[in-house]
């Protein structure tokens, strides 16, 4: 099939890659040039792992191109993809600027009758009012659809290829047949493909990010209070996993959630119900625990450094909102770094892939190091933020040794407290009593 994507960021590009993977013939289409420039110089704009390759793949074998010619990039596609940016307006709900803007260039340059399919997260009805909308600028027939997208940034390869379902909102049997015929490659091992109305393929999208939300809050609320209780939440995380109602997954602690999706679609969603709808306390709650848990990391340090905090040197490892992603959109580490700066600490900080969209908002207020062993050297004490992969298992007396001061403040859980408090490191985690350093290696260093 012919198809065009709208909108090359990390969902466009991973769709448009993905449905050329597959066979299909796609035009991704953007209105940004930097990006544009750099796509059609082989680049990525973004890292998401596994896409560079089967994007040169695909560009060789002539079945992906890219373009900012909206009107000949949708000319011959039988489908088009909105993926789009669906940002937090000022007041809360989504911006969908981008979505009109788009959906009136579609239909000025419709030559025949075409698929509209927003992959967008947009707010129940917009379907709807996009095809109403359309219609009042083009004679040609036209179809929309809704297919909300699931992946996750740094597995979205992945998670498109093999995805756990696949979510169309349809109004005619010819989209839900194209639809079908499209995805069918992607679902051969029985994954369910969910027809619905476009209304409820839009809230299930903001449902699931909902309750996802709602784990982390969760979890980060039950482990403030297990800190309090002098209980330790991975040992209550492990005695409650197993219960196969409870299940593990998305039940870690941390410094709270961030990222494109989960803070800007709760606020949608209160947002949604504010006309004269149910009050949604729990979604209220969800935001006012993550806007705290964001601090929490802050807190334990002004705590340990009392009045010393100011001129003091940190380390800060991982800054993007979670591993294997460039992606800092809303992530905690900013939270801390502007913290950090307005008590006048100086930081050195490191991240695998994320420096350089730091370094676009923060300049050179802050130290930047290609290697973690690096931000170590002359550092009053070690903050760890986003749980890299290689963050996990480091070498402890190297640690020691670079460190001025042996602490750690942990905000994944990545460290057992006993391990790092036998290397002589006072130890915070999130939820879990703090450690103090081994006898006779006091905090303060050596
Ligand atoms: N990032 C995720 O993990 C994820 C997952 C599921 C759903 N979503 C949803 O998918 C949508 C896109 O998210 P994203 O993270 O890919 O956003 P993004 O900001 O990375 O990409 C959006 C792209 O759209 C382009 N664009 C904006 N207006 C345009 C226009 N008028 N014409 C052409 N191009 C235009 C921008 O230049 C940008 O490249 C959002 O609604 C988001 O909520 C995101």
């Amino acid at each position: 099939m012919r198809i065009s994507v709208i909108g090359t960021g990390y969902v466009g590009l991973v769709t448009g890659t993905c449905l050329a993977e597959s066979g299909n013939t796609v035009t991704c289409i953007d209105n940004d040039p930097k990006k544009l420039a750099m796509l059609e110089a082989g680049k990525l704009p973004i890292y998401e792992p596994g896409l560079q390759e089967l994007v040169d793949r695909n560009r060789r074998e002539e079945r992906l191109q890219f373009t900012s010619d909206l009107p000949s990039g949708i000319a011959a596609a039988k489908i088009i993809f909105v993926c789009v940016g669906t940002p937090q307006s000022a007041t809360g709900a989504a911006d969908l600027a981008s979505i009109w803007a788009v959906g009136d260039a579609i239909a000025n340059s419709l030559r025949e009758p075409k698929l509209v399919v927003v992959k967008s997260t947009v707010p129940v009805g917009t379907n709807r009012r996009l095809r109403e909308r359309m219609a009042t600028r083009t004679q040609q027939p036209l179809d929309t659809a809704s297919n909300p997208e699931f992946l996750k940034e740094g597995a979205a390869v992945d998670d498109f290829m093999k995805p756990d379902r696949v979510v169309v909102g349809v109004t005619t049997p010819e989209a839900e047949r194209l639809l079908r015929e499209l995805y069918a490659p992607f679902l051969r091992t029985d994954r369910p493909f969910l027809v619905m109305t476009p209304d409820s393929a839009e809230m299930t999208k903001y449902v699931a990010n909902a309750m996802l939300a709602t784990k982390i809050s969760f979890i980060n609320e039950m482990a403030n209070l297990c800190e309090q209780m002098g209980a330790d939440i991975n040992e209550v995380r492990r005695g409650i996993g197993h219960d196969a109602r409870i299940g593990f997954q998305f039940l870690f602690p941390g410094p709270g959630f961030g990222g494109s999706c989960f803070p800007k679609d709760i606020s949608a969603l209160v947002a949604m119900s504010k006309p004269g709808g149910p009050p949604l306390a729990l979604m209220d709650a969800v935001q006012r625990v993550n806007a705290a848990q964001k601090r929490v990391l802050g807190k334990k340090i002004r705590q340990h450094f009392g009045d010393g905090l100011a001129g003091k040197t940190l380390a800060v490892w991982g800054l993007a909102f979670k591993p294997r992603t460039d992606d800092i959109r809303e992530a905690p580490s900013l939270v801390l770094i502007d913290e950090m700066l307005a008590a006048g600490v100086r930081l050195r900080v490191h991240d695998p892939e994320a420096l350089k969209n730091v370094r676009a908002i923060y300049g050179d207020r802050l130290h930047y190091c290609d290697r973690p062993y690096g931000a170590l050297e002359g550092a009053d004490g070690l903050v760890i933020v986003t749980e890299w992969q290689e963050f996990r298992n480091p070498d402890f007396e190297v640690m020691r040794k670079l460190l001025q001061q042996p602490v750690i403040f942990d905000g994944r859980n990545l460290y057992e407290p006993g391990t790092v408090h036998s290397h002589g490191f006072m130890y915070y985690g999130i939820g879990r009593a703090a450690t103090p350093c081994a006898k006779g290696q006091p905090a303060g260093g050596d």
